[in-house]
């Protein structure tokens, strides 16, 4: 059956012309040209060019890293910037809405807010699984997109396959698979489901792994149809000539990736070892993801006292099902060590 994208974008910005900018409507075929079309600065800097407003050069080697084929990514100004995107072109104001499962990332929902756009909380059971039932039960035509982290954030974990199986068989409109930190969980990415499934979009960033979350860059996989679409209402130049070029070094350097991350899942592994044996924290949640979710008896205290010893964590109490806990990210081996140290210096409450 042919895939009819435009059922799933804002029938106005169809219509929409969008911006053409000088560096699009002329395309170099390598000869050395004088560029006097973009009123920029002639005086050279390295950065007195407009970037590529479609990042070929970037999107070539992401496509050969991932398997994947040039029209279907999408750059952002990381994963945050596609988020809003995906919201803003296929959710009317006021009337439409996408849906979370609370607890997750808290961007699904500000950025909606902002947007005018309404939000259907469907919540994780208290196991933090998905509750397909649910989800199923309450898409209805005014949802246009379901927003799932895999694994997810706060809770580190990732969700059953044959939950997501059932959603992508089932859900109606857009589904938005986050796997920001795919890395550092053993599985086969969601990329490989999208030619099954093209209301599929998979978002992926190099703020986590890849360790360039000042440089903001995410990368949105999806139908070409739907990528068109996002590339066509998008700032012109949402991407910065640095960003690219840290990128395009930063593919290169995997090997460094895969080692930080194996070093990384080693360590978290110490820390959950080393709390199972302090007697503030109540519970350690499994993770497969670069954080710790920690059930603690008292939240308020051991935040204040691991912040008296020069140590930050998340309070995450605030979310959904998550009473008394703390996110802790994995740091350094001697930053986990002195995380360690913190904890077992704390007496317990009388
Ligand atoms: C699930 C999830 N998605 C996306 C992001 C943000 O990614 P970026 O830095 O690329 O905007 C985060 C950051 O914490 C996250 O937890």
């Amino acid at each position: 059956m042919k895939f009819d994208a435009t059922s799933y974008l804002r029938k106005r910005l169809l219509e929409l012309k969008p911006y053409q900018s000088a560096r699009q409507e002329f395309v170099s075929n390598g000869e050395s040209m004088i560029f006097l079309d973009a009123n920029e600065s002639p005086y050279e800097t390295d950065l007195n060019r407009y970037p590529d407003p479609l990042q070929l050069e970037l999107k070539a080697l992401i496509a050969k890293w991932k398997g994947v084929r040039i029209e279907q990514l999408y750059l952002s100004n990381g994963s945050d910037e596609f988020i809003s995107q995906v919201i803003m072109g296929c959710c009317e104001p006021d009337k439409e809405a996408i849906m979370i499962a609370p607890p997750t990332f808290g961007m699904y929902k500000v950025a909606a807010a902002l947007l005018g756009v309404q939000v259907c909380e469907v919540p994780l059971t208290q196991t933090f699984e998905l509750d397909v039932d649910a989800l199923l039960d309450r898409a209805d035509e005014t949802v246009k997109i379901l927003f799932i982290a895999n694994p997810n954030n706060p809770t580190a974990n990732a969700f059953k396959p044959e939950a997501l199986a059932r959603i992508l068989d089932h859900f109606p409109g857009l589904i938005v698979i986050d796997e920001a930190y795919s890395e550092f969980h053993d599985a086969p990415s969601y990329i490989s489901q999208l030619d099954k499934y093209p209301n599929l979009l998979v978002c992926q960033t190099f703020s986590k792994a890849q360790g360039l979350a000042g440089a903001r860059l995410g990368i949105a996989y999806g139908h070409p149809d739907l990528i068109s679409f996002f590339n066509r209402i998008k700032a012109p130049y949402n991407i910065n000539t640095l960003t690219l070029s840290t990128a395009i070094q930063k593919i290169d350097k995997q090997e460094v990736v895969k080692n930080q991350v194996k070093l990384i899942i080693e360590e978290r592994k110490r820390l959950e070892d080393a709390f199972s044996t302090i007697e503030c924290i109540q519970k350690c949640y499994p993770s497969d993801a670069n954080f710790l979710l920690i059930q603690v008896d008292d939240v308020a205290l051991r935040y204040k006292q691991l912040i008296d010893k020069g140590i930050v964590v998340r309070n995450t109490s605030k979310y959904l099902h998550c009473e008394n806990t703390l996110r802790i990210t994995v740091g350094l081996p001697e930053e986990n060590q002195a995380l360690i140290k913190a904890f077992q210096s704390l007496n317990p409450i009388k």
